[in-house]
């Protein structure tokens, strides 16, 4: 499931978030490449675990934790703490599938990585390329969103991000290991989560949703792995 999420961030976060990545050191995107990616990926990043990553990461944590939607979309295990990366001057990533398992920093855990994320920090209009190609069952898709929305789609998806050619594209990425691992079952109970809480709104029937928030409940215990 391609999953759009406005306006995680307000343009005001959006803006101190700028200020400070433009201030920080980069560094190449090399650096936490795999050897498929590493054939194709030509950009920047902050390097882990720099202080402007850590803060702006928590940061951007915080807001995740308290946002329904994407709680209810990923039904997160564990989040990548956030990194950043910056295209400009032509940089792009060619096509490639996301590692499946990365060390998670300073922890010696592991993440296997079920959903990626992507969180735009720069205007559609404000750069030109830049698109993030995600091919999903129905084609590729093209997406590039305004500052301060995310984009999550499943991490088996082959992608790339096109050349920038003008402007400077700043973004936040990272990965969740999700309670459920399979895509189709983790969109099935989003859908079935967003029509309850539809439903719950619209003042329906209470003995019947009870009875259907009983079963999303009784999914989710049958393929969560915790
Ligand atoms: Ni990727």
């Amino acid at each position: 499931m391609l999953l759009h999420i406005p306006q995680v961030l307000t343009a005001e976060e959006v803006l101190h978030c700028r200020e400070r990545l433009l201030a920080a050191e980069w560094t190449s995107g090399l650096v936490t490449a795999g050897n498929q990616g590493a054939r194709v990926k030509n950009n920047r990043q902050l390097p882990e675990g720099s202080p402007v990553a850590s803060e702006l990461g928590d940061a951007i944590l915080a807001r995740l934790e308290r946002h329904a939607m994407f709680i209810s979309a990923a039904l997160p295990a564990c989040v990548y703490p956030p990194m950043f990366n910056r295209y400009e001057g032509g940089e792009q990533f060619g096509h490639h599938v996301d590692n499946a398992v990365r060390l998670l920093p300073g922890t010696g855990k592991q993440l296997r990585t079920d959903v990626s994320c992507t969180l735009f920090l720069t205007n559609p209009e404000e750069y030109d390329g830049g698109e993030l190609l995600i091919e999903d069952t129905y084609g590729a898709q093209r997406v590039k969103l305004p500052a301060g929305d995310l984009v999550m789609y499943p991490s088996t998806s082959l992608h790339r991000v096109t050349p920038v050619t003008r402007g400077a594209r700043l973004a936040s990425f990272f990965w969740i290991q999700s309670m459920v691992r399979d895509d189709v079952q983790r969109a099935l109970l989003f859908e079935m989560d967003t029509a309850i809480q539809r439903l719950n709104q619209s003042g329906a029937d209470g003995e019947a949703l009870v009875h259907l928030t009983g079963s999303y409940h009784n999914l989710l215990r049958m393929w969560a792995q915790t």
